[in-house]
């Protein structure tokens, strides 16, 4: 098939009849399909069930410091998890907190506080307009967060290696400008890598509100899909070369390497940093779930457990990112109407189709059985200005069910594309 844009009117509508007898095929087909969250598959889930036999009578509950782990205590965890999540965050054993299952949570737990008691300032809540800078496209659950707190959200369009520092550079001129969200490895949903150069940047950043802090979400840091690793710099390290060591909190879990519903997730900052959250969580909690820890521990003596862990994963996820971009490639290459990354690690494909059209494509998507991420969710306030984001996510379906949800994508954007097209002009 010729590219639409050379399609004469006669050809787009003969193109459109042909496209929409394709979708009545799949509406009549009575699909369920969900490729909306990044979620594991079970066959990745399965990977991890050595961890049930990894606190028991026989092995014992103790940690390696003595610690009985079925008891309360230990605020920041474990020292085991401590120094593994140091080698994934990049910083010291001592600068981590470990603590529940979930670092959104943590995320969230770290706003909050800035809401209420202030980073080391004022309550955010008592300095009038809060701002936060949201690379695009990003993460819709951070979005979320700030909406939670009533904080504006500022877009700023990702480049090829990472957001616009120089937008960057000119906002944190703000003093309302408090933070930044940052997915620095396989952005979530464009799988970008961030540079070197753009986290010296990161780390240079001189913001006008002293209590700005960057919230640097690793939660990709080990996922890779293919064999070439890709290695971004210690944000942290780079922020005290710069003299900027409260700048940035950083965070990852194992939810995507272990269990998402039972994995454990860290925090990690400088002691300054570490101090103000460890003083809110003493009136939180007495302490994380430890025997979660513990079987976490055993699990990983070390860090190369955990890559050779994710060697497993990249296989299992490899085969379906590929049935999904092969699907792409044989149904839109040629047409001139989408897009699409092909990424090295993390959970998505991001399509971006003609402009206008994302949003009628999932909704075309979602009438014939197969739920999508909402159009325009990647976006602040679910607004995509483009209307051209969609965001794909392989990882949770079978793979016969990956073939057909990606053909009865290709035949959505087509359909919405031509229907545009077609539409009458005034
Ligand atoms: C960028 C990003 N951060 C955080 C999370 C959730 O992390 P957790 O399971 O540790 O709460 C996700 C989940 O999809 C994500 O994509």
């Amino acid at each position: 098939m010729k590219n639409y844009s050379e399609l004469n009117r006669n050809e787009l509508l003969a193109e459109f009849e042909s496209v929409k007898t394709e979708y009545g095929h799949w509406c009549s087909k009575g699909l369920k399909l969900d490729m909306s969250r990044g979620k594991p598959g079970p066959d990745q889930m399965d990977l991890s069930t050595e961890l049930f036999e990894l606190v028991n009578l026989d092995l014992g509950y103790m940690n390696k410091s003595g610690i009985d782990c079925r008891n309360y205590g230990g605020l920041d965890g474990l020292v085991e998890l401590k120094q593994l999540f140091a080698e994934i965050m990049q910083v010291a054993p001592e600068q981590v907190i470990v603590g529940g299952n979930s670092s959104l949570n943590m995320m969230f737990d770290t706003v909050a506080q800035a809401m209420t008691n202030g980073m080391g300032d004022k309550p955010w809540l008592l300095q009038g307009k809060i701002k936060f800078i949201c690379p695009v496209p990003g993460y819709d659950r951070h979005f979320a967060i700030c909406e939670h707190f009533g904080i504006e959200m500022i877009p700023v369009l990702y480049k090829q290696d990472g957001p616009d520092m120089d937008i960057i550079e000119e906002l944190i001129k703000d003093p309302t400008v408090k933070g930044m969200w940052c997915v620095p490895k396989y952005t979530n949903p464009d799988g970008i890598v961030y540079s070197d150069e753009i986290i010296r940047r990161i780390a240079a950043l001189r913001p006008a509100a002293k209590d700005f802090r960057v919230f640097w979400d690793n939660a990709y840091a080990v996922h890779y899909l293919t064999e070439k690793e890709d290695h971004i710099l210690s944000i942290y390290d780079e922020c005290v070369k710069q003299g900027n060591p409260d700048l940035v909190i950083v965070f990852a879990s194992t939810s995507k390497i272990t269990f998402p519903g039972a994995g454990v997730a860290a925090e990690a900052a400088s002691p300054a940093n570490v101090a103000l959250i460890k003083s809110r969580m003493s009136f939180q909690t007495i302490g994380p779930d430890k025997l979660n820890q513990l079987r976490h521990a055993r699990m990983f003596t070390g860090i190369d457990k955990i890559h050779d862990h994710m060697k497993l994963h990249a296989k299992i996820l490899r085969s379906k990112f590929e049935t999904v971009l092969k699907e792409l490639d044989n149904s839109l290459a040629d047409l001139g109407i989408a897009t699409w990354t092909k990424p090295n690690g993390g959970y998505f494909i991001s399509m971006y189709v003609t402009p206008g059209c994302a949003k009628r494509a999932v909704a075309l998507c979602l009438d014939a059985g197969l739920t999508l991420t909402p159009a325009g969710a990647t976006y602040p306030y679910g607004k995509d200005p483009q209307d051209s984001n969609i965001r794909i996510a392989p990882t949770y379906p079978l793979t016969d069910e990956l073939a057909n949800a990606s053909s009865l994508l290709c035949t959505s954007v087509k359909y919405a594309v031509l229907e545009k097209l077609i539409e009458p002009k005034n």
